[in-house]
C-alpha cells in the first residue's frame, strides 16, 4: 500500500528504513488508547461542525469495530504499517471508505502519540499503585506478626542494638508507601491533555480541547502546544519513580538473600519461590530476590535512556522521541513483575525466630543499655560509655556475655552497678524501653500508619 505521504515523494521507501522507522512492534499495545482518543477527537470534530454529525458517527462506529475485532483477536497488526495510528487509520479506511480519511482533521500523530503514552502510563501508575498497597499489606501483616521477635539492628553490617523484625519490615512499608507518594505526583502532572497541540502550532480549525481532555478523563489541556507535543518530563518523572521502587525492592533483595545464607539462617523463604542447584544438592537459592536486584540495573538504565534521548532535542517533536517508549514499557513492566513476585515471596517467608534471637544475644547489642543504666545512676553519659567500652574489652578476652559477668566484676568498672542490671540489661528490656515514636518498642503507630494505606 502507497504511503500517506507518496504524493510528495518521487520513489518507495527503502524497506530497511520502513522497519527502522517502525514502531508497531512496541506501541501496538496503546492500541486501546489510540482508539479511545481517536474516538473523543471525531466526537468533538462532529460537535463542532468540523465534520458532519454522520461522518462523526460512521467513524466512531468503524473505530469501535476496530476495537473489538483487536480485542477479541479477529483482526491482526499489519507490521507494515508505520505505528498504531497509521495501522488505525489504514483498516478505518478500508472498513469504511473516504469518510474514514476524515479523521485526521485538526490533528497530527505528534499530538496523538503524546495523548496515547500519557493515557496508557496513566493506567499503569493505577495498576503499579495497587500492587504497592499489596506489597505493603504483605510487609505490614508480617510486621505484625513479628513486632516482639527480637534480632540484632546492623549499622555497617556489624550488630548494633537489638531490635525487632516487625520493625525491620515496617522501615520497607514506609520507603513503599513514599513510592506510592511518588507515582501519584507522577500522575498528577502526566494527567494533562495534548490532543489538540496538532503538530506543534495548534490548529486553524475551531476545536474544543476543553472537551475532548475531559471526555477522556484528563485534569485539563496542556497550554501550550509545542509543549504539548515535546514534553516527556511525565516519562522521566515516572521512570525515576519506578528506579526509587526498585533502589527498595533491590535493598530489600539484599537483605533478605544475607538472611537466607546459612551464616544467617534468620528467614526461610518459601520452597515456591527458590530454585534448587544443577549441581549442588544441598542448595536453595534466593533466585527471585537475586533478579529483583538484578532488573533493578535495568530500570535505572530505562531512566537513563529516557533522559538521554531528550537531552539536546529542539522543539518540538523529532523522531528521536519514539525511543521513549520501549524504557517506559520496560521499566514498568519490569517493576509490575518484581512487586507481583515480591508480595507473595513476603507472604510465605518464614521467620526462624530462634536464630535471630541468638544472634542478638551475641556481639554486645545491649552495650548501649549498660551506659544508659550508668547514666540513669547519675554519670555523664560519655564517662559511662567509656568504662562500657572496658567492659567489652575485658569481656571479649574473658570469654563472656555482659549478661554473664558477675556483679562483683562489675563492681571493679563502677561501685554504681547493682542486681537490677541484669533486667535492665536483657534483650527484652533493651527493646521495650526504646518507646521513642518510630523506635522498636513503639510498634503500634507505626502498624497502624502502615494499615491505613
Ligand atoms: N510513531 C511515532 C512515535 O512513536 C508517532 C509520531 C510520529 N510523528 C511524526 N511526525 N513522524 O513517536
Amino acid at each position: 500500500m502507497d504511503k500517506m505521504w507518496a504524493g510528495r515523494f518521487t520513489k518507495p521507501s527503502d524497506k530497511l528504513a520502513d522497519d527502522f522507522n517502525s514502531s508497531l512492534p512496541f506501541d501496538c499495545r496503546m492500541y486501546v488508547q489510540d482508539i479511545r482518543g481517536s474516538i473523543a477527537h471525531a466526537t468533538m470534530l462532529g460537535e463542532q461542525g468540523i465534520i458532519s454529525k454522520a461522518d462523526a458517527d460512521a467513524i466512531i462506529e468503524g473505530l469501535s469495530g476496530i476495537l473489538a475485532d483487536l480485542v477479541s483477536g479477529k483482526l491482526e497488526f499489519d507490521y507494515s504499517c508505520e505505528d498504531i495510528h497509521m495501522f488505525v487509520e489504514q483498516v478505518l479506511t478500508q472498513r469504511i471508505g473516504d469518510t474514514g480519511k476524515r479523521l485526521h482533521t485538526a490533528r497530527s500523530r505528534n499530538d496523538q502519540v503524546a495523548v496515547d503514552l500519557r493515557m496508557y502510563l496513566g493506567a499503569e501508575c493505577e495498576t503499579i499503585a495497587a500492587l504497592i498497597k499489596e506489597l505493603i499489606a504483605a510487609i505490614t501483616e508480617q510486621a505484625e506478626a513479628h513486632k516482639e521477635t527480637i534480632l540484632p539492628g546492623y549499622t555497617h553490617l556489624q550488630r548494633a542494638q537489638p531490635i525487632v523484625f516487625g520493625h525491620h519490615l515496617a522501615a520497607y512499608g514506609m520507603m513503599l508507601s513514599r513510592d506510592l507518594g511518588r507515582i501519584g505526583d507522577a500522575f498528577k502532572r502526566m494527567n494533562v491533555c495534548p490532543l489538540g497541540s496538532c503538530a506543534l502550532a495548534g490548529t486553524t480549525y475551531p476545536i474544543d480541547r476543553k472537551a475532548t481532555a475531559a471526555s477522556l478523563g484528563f485534569d485539563g489541556p496542556c497550554l501550550n502546544s509545542l509543549d504539548g507535543v515535546s514534553d516527556r518530563d511525565y516519562c522521566v518523572e515516572l521512570l525515576a519513580a519506578l528506579s526509587l521502587i526498585m533502589t527498595h525492592l533491590s535493598r530489600f533483595s539484599e537483605e533478605i538473600i544475607l538472611w537466607s545464607s546459612w551464616e544467617f539462617r534468620f528467614v526461610e523463604l518459601d520452597d515456591a519461590y527458590t530454585t534448587g542447584s544443577s549441581i549442588m544438592p544441598q542448595k536453595k537459592n534466593s533466585d527471585m530476590a537475586e533478579l529483583v536486584r538484578g532488573k533493578t540495573g535495568r530500570v535505572y538504565g530505562d531512566l537513563m535512556g529516557m533522559l538521554t534521548v531528550l537531552k539536546g532535542l529542539p522543539l518540538a517533536y523529532n523522531k528521536d522521541m519514539q525511543e521513549d517508549k520501549e524504557c517506559i514499557f520496560d521499566a514498568v513492566d519490569t517493576v509490575k513483575k518484581c512487586l507481583e513476585i515480591f508480595i507473595p515471596m513476603i507472604r510465605t517467608m518464614h521467620v526462624n525466630k530462634d536464630r535471630m534471637y541468638r544472634a542478638a544475644q551475641e556481639g554486645f547489642i545491649n552495650a548501649t543499655d549498660i551506659a544508659d543504666y550508668l547514666v540513669r545512676k547519675g554519670l555523664p553519659f560519655r564517662s559511662a560509655y567509656k568504662i562500657v567500652g572496658q567492659i567489652v574489652g575485658h569481656c571479649i578476652q574473658s570469654h563472656q556475655m555482659p549478661d554473664e559477668m558477675p556483679l562483683s566484676e562489675y563492681k571493679t568498672f563502677s561501685d554504681l552497678f547493682e542486681e537490677d542490671l541484669y533486667a535492665e540489661i536483657s534483650l527484652e528490656t533493651c527493646v521495650k524501653k526504646r518507646t521513642s515514636l518510630g523506635a522498636p518498642g513503639a510498634m503500634e503507630e507505626q502498624i497502624a500508619y502502615l494499615k491505613q494505606i
